[in-house]
């Protein structure tokens, strides 16, 4: 894993645009997984100001797959994830709406909803970049604790503590849906490339039970440490309860330009 202890939150969006736009640049074509939340609506924001500034890549040829959707909310609900990534992200650089790929929550399709999602990101060749933020408990996408580490896209149930993490986009965390679908913790490790953006104080236990702790259903996020391209984009405060930062550093410091983005 590549372990990235940045100042600041800015200091993480930048690096993370650079990230995707090198692919972009190399792959027009690319297959990008996308989060949602708030984690990574720096780095997205910066994408947008560098393509409306001129000096992003095209982004017509690339392809998207969001990482999970609500369960229950009707469609083109402002707080779906599918809405919220036209309006934070694709639609701003010119991703085509019907190159943007989620989860499918119609009521009468859930149960074939997850085999169907696994079969199109196949079909696109596999998602190229997956950014990734993390749960305050450890989570990635919706994969509770517990989720199997091998988990396909499927139907999951929120805890009570990501319900009351996520009201703050509803009027009350009654409003917030109990039900999702979300990629599985084997879906997301078959994209190429892990780009996991993390910033503030409440995301330092979660990123230190991630990358230091044990591989554990109990801290979905560990199973990054078994993928073999990860990078972990921190800033001060996200990396704070980390042992090893200053080793983390010096290999950041150290790293050859040839693979710099
Ligand atoms: C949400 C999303 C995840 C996100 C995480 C953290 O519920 N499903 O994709 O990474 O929880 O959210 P945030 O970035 O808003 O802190």
């Amino acid at each position: 894993m590549e372990i990235v202890p940045l100042a600041t939150e800015a200091d993480v969006a930048a690096l993370a645009a650079d990230t995707i736009e090198a692919l972009v640049r190399a792959h027009p074509e690319a297959v990008l997984g996308l989060a949602t939340g708030s984690s990574p609506l720096p780095a997205y924001q910066e994408l947008i100001r560098r393509h409306r500034a001129g000096t992003g890549p095209s982004y017509a040829g690339v392809r998207a797959f969001l990482l999970d959707e609500y369960v229950g909310l009707p469609a083109g609900h402002p707080q779906t994830y599918r809405e919220t990534i036209f309006r934070e992200l694709t639609d701003a650089l010119g991703i085509a709406r019907d190159r943007v790929a989620s989860p499918d929550p119609a009521p009468d399709a859930i149960p074939t909803a997850g085999a169907r999602y696994e079969d199109a990101i196949r079909a696109a060749g596999g998602v190229d970049l997956q950014v990734l933020g993390i749960g305050a408990d450890g989570h990635l996408a919706f994969n509770e604790p517990g989720s199997s580490l091998v988990s396909t896209t499927r139907i999951k149930t929120l805890t009570a503590r990501t319900r009351e993490d996520n009201a703050r986009f509803f009027d009350s965390v009654e409003e917030v849906p109990r039900h999702v679908l979300t990629q599985g913790l084997g879906t997301i490790q078959r994209a190429r490339h892990l780009l996991l953006v993390a910033a503030g104080e409440g995301k330092a236990a979660a990123i230190a039970a991630a990358v230091e702790g044990p591989v554990s259903a109990s801290c979905p996020a560990s199973v990054l440490q078994l993928h073999p391209r990860v990078s972990v984009l921190l800033d001060e405060a996200a990396a704070s309860r980390l042992e090893r930062t200053a080793y983390y550093r010096e290999v950041f410091d150290a790293k050859p330009d040839w693979q710099r983005p």
